[in-house]
């Protein structure tokens, strides 16, 4: 059962309005608790019994969304370096108190499983270090892979450029010529780009299938899913 909480409160905190604005919308009697109006906007409520419009409130306990990165869009808030994920996705996720962000990000030109959240503490379990999550990357690169790849990238003492500390042991999947999968446990700035680059291969292509459990499953770039909360 969720916490009573002002009415008002509740609306601006899940991105209807600011406090201004959704008492507005209560005056006007569009908020409901068990179908009834409330015009007051201190009344206590149980986010679960508003409707607004009578239409139930999305997600009051939280935000956790499946989404379909396409290339092309970058994961940052700012618009500085292009077109960003948010814009993409429902405004009123931007206006909630928290706002929904990534956990973690992927680089402009990489597609792909990239969830999306404003729960602050599923940001910081699924990008600590001390939570292990694979991460599974389907990369085509610009000449043949060697088997030796392998062995390289398994070994756990693989140094990126400018960095000091070795990867952690990552799993390649050479599928054909051109194409492998690779699956990591970190997180680092342009990680996979990076690891074949070491070996001096260029990634032409790159697409997350995974996010520990969390897969695609059909779902098309550009289009997201709500999760039940985990
Ligand atoms: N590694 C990369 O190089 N890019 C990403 O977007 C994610 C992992």
């Amino acid at each position: 059962m969720s916490k009573l909480r002002r009415l008002d409160q509740t609306l601006a905190s899940l991105g209807f309005g600011s406090r201004r604005e959704v008492r507005e919308l209560i005056h006007a009697g569009q908020a409901k608790v068990k179908g009834i109006v409330i015009k007051d906007e201190g009344a206590k409520v149980n986010p679960h019994e508003v409707t607004l419009n009578d239409e139930p409130l999305e997600a009051p306990d939280g935000l956790l969304v499946l989404f379909h990165k396409p290339t092309g869009y970058v994961c940052t808030h700012s618009d500085g370096e292009g077109p960003t994920i948010y814009e993409l996705l429902p405004f009123r996720w931007r206006e909630r108190n928290p706002p929904v962000t990534s956990v973690g990000r992927l680089d402009k030109d990489t597609s792909g499983v990239l969830l999306i959240t404003d729960r602050g503490e599923l940001v910081q379990r699924w990008t600590s270090p001390k939570f292990v999550i694979e991460k599974v990357y389907e990369a085509t690169v610009d000449k043949p892979l060697t088997a030796d790849l392998i062995e390289i990238f398994a070994r756990g003492d693989l140094l990126l450029t400018s960095e000091t500390k070795p990867c952690l042991p990552a799993k390649l999947e050479i599928v054909d010529e051109l194409h492998a999968k690779l699956t990591i446990t970190e997180g680092r700035y342009h990680q996979v780009r990076r690891m074949f680059a070491s070996q001096g291969y260029h990634v032409q292509k790159l697409h997350r299938s995974s996010f520990g459990e969390y897969e695609l499953d059909g779902l098309e770039a550009g289009k997201w899913k709500v999760l039940e909360r985990p």
